[in-house]
């Protein structure tokens, strides 16, 4: 049986990985300070022998008793909304919080694989984006502390790879969606799907012609999964090649919905990205692994999820 520490694990993505791991077997350690993950994500899992959740800021320390075969470093505020309220944890968490998590796997002996981001890129002048591009990236730009935070922590883990002989690995994660996204979160697709189902009207942002591939989540644990357990060192993109403007996403979700909400545009931030795709050909030749869920079943899933999230939330509003 594998025993697996996970930063981050009450988050979004984490508490998908925690339930995968333990469907597979494995023992897993959730270390979180739920400073944008949610003790609710991991509630089902808590009487579960084989998990163990603590919470713990891991730019502090990070210590986990007993062995380890595995340690995958996922905390880090991951939605522009978060990252813009918590620009120094967010640099914090991805140097220090790195640091201590790379620190772990060397102690333990264990793998570490690194939650970078499709954000490495920058505003892409290579479209689609292969793992060798550089990126165009504004160092003092404002989403800076997102992007340069991840990609320090990627030149710290080719460092600690190359000077203390920790077997690391790199997944670059392209924009991903599924259940336990907060409604809240800023991120397009929930934004679309709470508004649709409020009944307000659905803000796009600039002229909508900006595009995002987006992966349903069961698809990016799956490539994540495979490549944790490969000896890949990465960076290796996972995402769905499966590129749509911002604004078809909405009329997606609208008619997904069945609403009849205007859509209306709101001025588009700061050094938003005009176009993102991974380059999956790494994934695919590698890992064996590509995206199989379409946009329309796990949009579905999703909307199922945050429908009964607005019902709940109204409820204990009225309670
Ligand atoms: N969701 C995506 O589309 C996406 C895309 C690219 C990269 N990523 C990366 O994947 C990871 C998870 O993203 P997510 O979407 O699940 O975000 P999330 O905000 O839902 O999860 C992040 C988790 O990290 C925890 N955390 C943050 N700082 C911490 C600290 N100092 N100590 C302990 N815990 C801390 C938060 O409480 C939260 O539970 C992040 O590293 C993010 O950068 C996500």
């Amino acid at each position: 049986m594998s025993r697996v520490a996970i930063t981050g694990g009450a988050g979004f993505l984490g508490s998908h990985l925690c339930e995968r791991l333990l469907a597979d077997g494995a023992e897993v350690i959730c270390v979180d300070n739920f400073v944008t993950g949610r003790p609710e994500n991991v509630e089902h899992l808590l009487t579960n022998r084989r998990f163990r959740l603590i919470d713990r800021d891991v730019t502090e320390f990070l210590h986990v008793p007993g062995p380890l075969d595995a340690v995958l470093h996922f905390a880090s505020p991951a939605s522009p909304v978060d990252y813009y309220r918590l620009p120094i944890e967010t640099l914090m968490v991805g140097s220090a919080g790195t640091r201590n998590a790379l620190g772990l796997a060397q102690a333990k002996g264990a793998r570490f694989l690194l939650a970078s981001t499709s954000e490495a890129y920058g505003d892409p002048k290579v479209h689609p984006q292969p793992e060798s591009y550089w990126g165009n990236v504004n160092p003092v730009g404002p989403r800076s502390m997102y992007d340069e935070a991840k990609r320090f922590a990627e030149a710290l883990t080719m460092a600690y790879r190359k000077a203390r002989g920790v077997d690391t690995g790199i997944v670059r994660i392209f924009n991903t969606y599924g259940p336990r996204m907060r409604a809240d979160d800023g991120r397009a697709i929930p934004t679309f799907i709470s508004q649709a189902l409020r009944g307000e009207g659905i803000t796009v942002a600039g002229d909508g012609s900006q595009t995002r591939s987006c992966c349903y989540v069961d698809d990016l644990v799956e490539g994540i999964l495979r490549l944790l357990w490969s000896d890949l060192p990465g960076p290796v993109n996972i995402g769905n090649p499966h590129e749509l403007s911002i604004l078809d996403t909405a009329v997606l979700v609208r008619d997904l919905c069945g609403s009849r909400a205007p859509i209306t545009f709101i001025p588009r931030p700061v050094d938003d990205p005009t176009v993102r795709q991974p380059d999956i050909t790494i994934a695919r030749g590698k890992l064996g692994w590509e995206p199989k869920v379409a946009v329309g079943d796990g949009l579905a899933r999703t909307i199922e999820w945050l429908e009964r999230e607005l019902v709940g939330a109204a409820h204990s509003r009225a309670a």
